[in-house]
C-alpha cells in the first residue's frame, strides 16, 4: 500500500507527519512512501533526502491525494482536502473531533476511515503511538525556552566578579505530561522550580524531579481516570487561588498548563496575580487553545502588561520545534501502523476490535464512530458501539455513548452475581466429596488467585511499569519457595519447583533489563 504525507496548509504550521527515516521504517514493513514536495521543507527535511530514503515525491496534493491508500497528516484536514477523501482511503492525524463534527460527518460521507491520533488512549500498551504526549512534551521543554527568552534575567544562580546573582523562580500548575518537562527543562537551566497539581499522586513525580511540591491544606484528590485529574469542587478552588496569590509576588516565571479533557481550561492564573508579579516576569500559558489558565492569555499571541509582565499564549509551541515535533510525531504514526500492519506486508488490518485502534477510529465504514464507547480498564467496555449513523446529531452520540456504558456495567454486574453463585455451588459439591485439608488449601488458593486478580487488575495504567519492578519481589518469593521443594523426592514436585525457578527468574532478569531500559530513558548522557 501507498502511504502519502500532503504538505501542511495551515497558517505557520511547519511539522510534516512522515521524515525520511519513518519513510525507511514503513518500508521495512512493506509499505512504499510518497511525499508531496516541499512538504518537509520547514521542519529542515528536503526533498533530496526523502527520495535518498526511498520516498516518492509527487509535484501536487492532488496526485497525493489520489495515489496514497494511506494519508498521513499533522493538522485536521481542510474542506479542500475533506473533498479529495475517497472510498476505503485512510486518514491518519489530529482531527479534534469533539470540535469537529462538520469534519467527522463529511469524511464518514466519504467512505474512508479516519484515526483520530489524540484519541489514542492514554495506556501502557498505546505508549509508542501517544503523540498527544510527544507534542505536550515539546510544548513544555519550549515553554521554559520561550520564558527564558523573553526574561531578561539568568534562570540559573551566579556568584560572579560583578555580583551574586539569585536563581530565577519559575512556578508551573498542572504536572502532567507538559508540565513534568517543562519542571525537568527549568531545573536543568538552573531555576527554583515549584509546581502545582490537583493530582496528589503527581507529588512524588515533582519532588524526584528536584522541584518542591506546594502542598495545599485541604483533604480533596481530585485524581480522575487514566491519568487524567476530575473537576474539583468550589472551595479547593478557592483554597487553591489564595495559595497562588501567596506565590505570585515571589515567582519570576509562571508555566500553566492546568486541563481536564474534554472541558475548557480552568482559569488559575487571575489579573490580580499578574499584576502582583514583578515587572520583567514571564506566564507562559500552554492552555491558551482552551481559552487560558490566565484571565489575561491572548491565545495565539504575546502581550505585555501596563506592569511589565509578559504573557505568551502561542498556541503552537510544538511547530516551533518542527524537525523534533515531526521525528516524534513520525515516529508515533509509524508505531500506530506497524500495529495495525500485523503481517508485516504493507497491507492495513483496521481491526475495530482492538481498544486503542476502535478509540481512535472516528470515521468508519461510513458512520461516524466518535465518541468511542469508554474503556473499561484494558478492554473498551462490552456494549455495542453507539449507533451512528450520520442522521444522528454530536449530543445525541454522547448520549447513546453514556447509555452504552450504563448497560455495559449492569451486564457486567450481573454476570460477576452469575459467577459468584457458580463459584459456591462448586465449592459445595466439591465440600461434599473433598477431603477437609484439601478445601483449606484450595479455598485459600482459590481467594490469593482473586485477590492477586483485583490487585493487578485494578493498578491505574500509569503504575504498571513501577508493577513490573515491584513483580521482582514477588518472583523472589516465588523462587525462595520453589528451591524449598526441590529435594523432597516426589518427581513431579521437584519438575515443578524446577519450572517455577526458571520462570520466575526469566521474570527477575526481564523485569530488571526493562527497568534499566526506561531508567536510561530519563538518564542525560
Ligand atoms: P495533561 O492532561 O497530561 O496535564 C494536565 C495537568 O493539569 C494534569 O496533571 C491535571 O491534573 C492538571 N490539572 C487539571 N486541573 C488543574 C487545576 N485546577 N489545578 C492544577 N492542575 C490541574 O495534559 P498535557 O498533555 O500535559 O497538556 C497540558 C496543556 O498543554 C494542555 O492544555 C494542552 O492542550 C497544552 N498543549 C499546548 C500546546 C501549545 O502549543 N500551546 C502543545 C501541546 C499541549
Amino acid at each position: 500500500m501507498l502511504i502519502g504525507a500532503p504538505c501542511e496548509n495551515y497558517p505557520d504550521e511547519n511539522r510534516v507527519a512522515m521524515t525520511p527515516q519513518s519513510a525507511q521504517q514503513l518500508a521495512k514493513i512493506g509499505y512504499e512512501a510518497v511525499v508531496e514536495s516541499g512538504a518537509g521543507d520547514s521542519a529542515g527535511f528536503s526533498d533530496v533526502e526523502f527520495e535518498e530514503a526511498g520516498a516518492r515525491v509527487v509535484a501536487s496534493a492532488e496526485e497525493l491525494w489520489r495515489d496514497a491508500d494511506i494519508v498521513i497528516k499533522v493538522r485536521p484536514p481542510e474542506e479542500s482536502e475533506l473533498a479529495l477523501l475517497r472510498e476505503n482511503q485512510i486518514l491518519i492525524g489530529f482531527l479534534d473531533p469533539a470540535r469537529n463534527p462538520a469534519a467527522l460527518e463529511a469524511a464518514a460521507g466519504s467512505g474512508a476511515s479516519v484515526i483520530a491520533m489524540e484519541m489514542v488512549p492514554r495506556i501502557s500498551r498505546a505508549q509508542k503511538m501517544d503523540a498527544l504526549s510527544s507534542m505536550a512534551n515539546i510544548a513544555g521543554y519550549r515553554s521554559v525556552i520561550e520564558a527564558g527568552s523573553n526574561f531578561g534575567r539568568f534562570f540559573t544562580g551566579q556568584v560572579t566578579a560583578a555580583g551574586k546573582v539569585s536563581p530565577a523562580t519559575v512556578l508551573v500548575i498542572g504536572a502532567g505530561v507538559a508540565g513534568l518537562a517543562a519542571i525537568g527543562a527549568a531545573q536543568a537551566l538552573g531555576a527554583v522550580v515549584r509546581a502545582f497539581d490537583v493530582r496528589a499522586e503527581v507529588a512524588e513525580q515533582i519532588e524526584s524531579l528536584g522541584a518542591e511540591f506546594l502542598m495545599l491544606d485541604f483533604e480533596e484528590d481530585a485524581s480522575g481516570e487514566g491519568g487524567y485529574a476530575a473537576p474539583s469542587s468550589p472551595e479547593f478552588r478557592e483554597k487553591q487561588l489564595e495559595l497562588f496569590r501567596k506565590h505570585a509576588p515571589e515567582v519570576d516565571v509562571v508555566i500553566t498548563t492546568a486541563l481536564i479533557p474534554g472541558r475548557d481550561a480552568p482559569e488559575l492564573w487571575l489579573d490580580d496575580m499578574v499584576r502582583s508579579m514583578k515587572p520583567g516576569s514571564v506566564v507562559v500559558d500552554l492552555a491558551a487553545e482552551q481559552g487560558g489558565n490566565c484571565t489575561l492569555t491572548v491565545p495565539g499571541e504575546k502581550i505585555v502588561t501596563d506592569n511589565r509582565v509578559t504573557v505568551i499564549g502561542y498556541t503552537d509551541f510544538p511547530s516551533r520545534m518542527a524537525s523534533q515535533a515531526s521525528s516524534l510525531y513520525a515516529t508515533n504514526i509509524f508505531h500506530m501502523i506497524d500495529d495495525m500492519t500485523p503481517e508485516n506486508d504493507g497491507v492495513i488490518q483496521l481491526d475495530m476490535e482492538d481498544d486503542v485502534i476502535r478509540n481512535a477510529t472516528v470515521a468508519h465504514e461510513r458512520n461516524v464512530t466518535y465518541p468511542p464507547p469508554k474503556l473499561v480498564d484494558k478492554s473498551v467496555a462490552a456494549g455495542p458501539a453507539p449507533k451512528i449513523g450520520s442522521s444522528l446529531t454530536h449530543e445525541q452520540r454522547v448520549q447513546e455513548a453514556a447509555a452504552a456504558e450504563v448497560q455495559a456495567i449492569r451486564r457486567t454486574g450481573y454476570w460477576q452475581l452469575a459467577l459468584l453463585i457458580a463459584g459456591g455451588f462448586l465449592m459445595f459439591v466439591l465440600g461434599l466429596y473433598a477431603p477437609p485439608s484439601f478445601m483449606q488449601h484450595f479455598i485459600v488458593f482459590a481467594l490469593a488467585c482473586f485477590v492477586g486478580y483485583q490487585v493487578i487488575w485494578n493498578v491505574n495504567h500509569a503504575l504498571h511499569t513501577p508493577l513490573m519492578a515491584i513483580t521482582n519481589a514477588i518472583s523472589g518469593i516465588i523462587i525462595l519457595g520453589a528451591l524449598l521443594q526441590l529435594n523432597t523426592g516426589n518427581w513431579l514436585v521437584t519438575g515443578l519447583a524446577a519450572v517455577s525457578v526458571l520462570i520466575a527468574a526469566i521474570n527477575i532478569v526481564g523485569g530488571f533489563l526493562v527497568t534499566r531500559r526506561m531508567l536510561n530513558m530519563f538518564q542525560r548522557s
